[in-house]
């Protein structure tokens, strides 16, 4: 199983707090940000840098910055929205695509009712942010909407992630890394992550 845990202790505290039944929708949007802020801090860890001169207080000095495919962040709908601007506090400058998609009734797949990408998806890295890896139908059909568009080079950072959904995007997908907070023990039969968080998308949204 191919999963990269974040075992950060920020990490994983925030992580404890999300996880308490009686938190609060103003509590878990927040905590939700920080975590993504920090889980986008190690999905960016190998970014191409190269190394420039510029001219710095006392003369010409030499720094790295980052260089070459820019980024663009693809929230799927609408539990993804939650940690958006987590992400973009790193990236600031990162363009967004979004995605929708909804469980067809009979055949059981989700199919995409929204979708708008960014321009030359071939230059850019695609970050994929979703609250929830469960069965990872939803990953798997963004991932291949992106794959359709051009796109190359793919991440998805989510918060909690159950090992069903690892296993069907590593065999769809082996090429995407996939970056979590923790990967749970497994599915109940609502598809709820077990022992996970709930519904992310209610308790960011503070629906029921
Ligand atoms: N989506 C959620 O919000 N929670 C789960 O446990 C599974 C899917």
């Amino acid at each position: 199983m191919k999963v990269t845990v974040v075992n950060h202790p920020l990490v994983q505290h925030k992580l404890s707090l999300l996880r308490e039944a009686d938190v609060s929708t103003n509590k878990f949007r927040i905590l939700t940000e920080e975590l993504a802020r920090l889980l986008a801090y190690e999905a960016t860890r190998d970014l191409e840098t190269e190394e420039i001169t510029i001219e710095g207080w006392c003369g010409p000095v030499k720094v790295r910055q980052i260089k070459g495919k820019k980024l663009t962040v693809v929230p799927i709908l609408r539990a993804g929205l939650g940690m958006l601007n987590g992400v973009l506090d790193l990236v600031p400058s990162a363009k967004i695509s979004v995605v929708g998609l909804a469980r067809n009734h009979e055949t059981l797949q989700p199919e995409p009712y929204f979708e708008k990408f960014v321009g030359r998806l071939d230059e850019r890295i695609a970050l994929i942010i979703d609250p929830m890896l469960a069965t990872g139908g939803s990953l798997a059909a963004t991932i291949d909407m992106l794959k359709r568009n051009g796109c190359k080079q793919i991440k998805a950072i989510v918060m909690v992630a159950a090992p069903e959904g690892v296993k069907l995007v590593n065999e769809q997908h082996p090429d995407v890394e996939i970056v979590a907070a923790a990967l749970d023990s497994h599915l109940n039969e609502l598809g709820y992550i077990i022992p996970g968080l709930g519904d992310a998308g209610d308790k960011i949204f503070g629906t029921k």
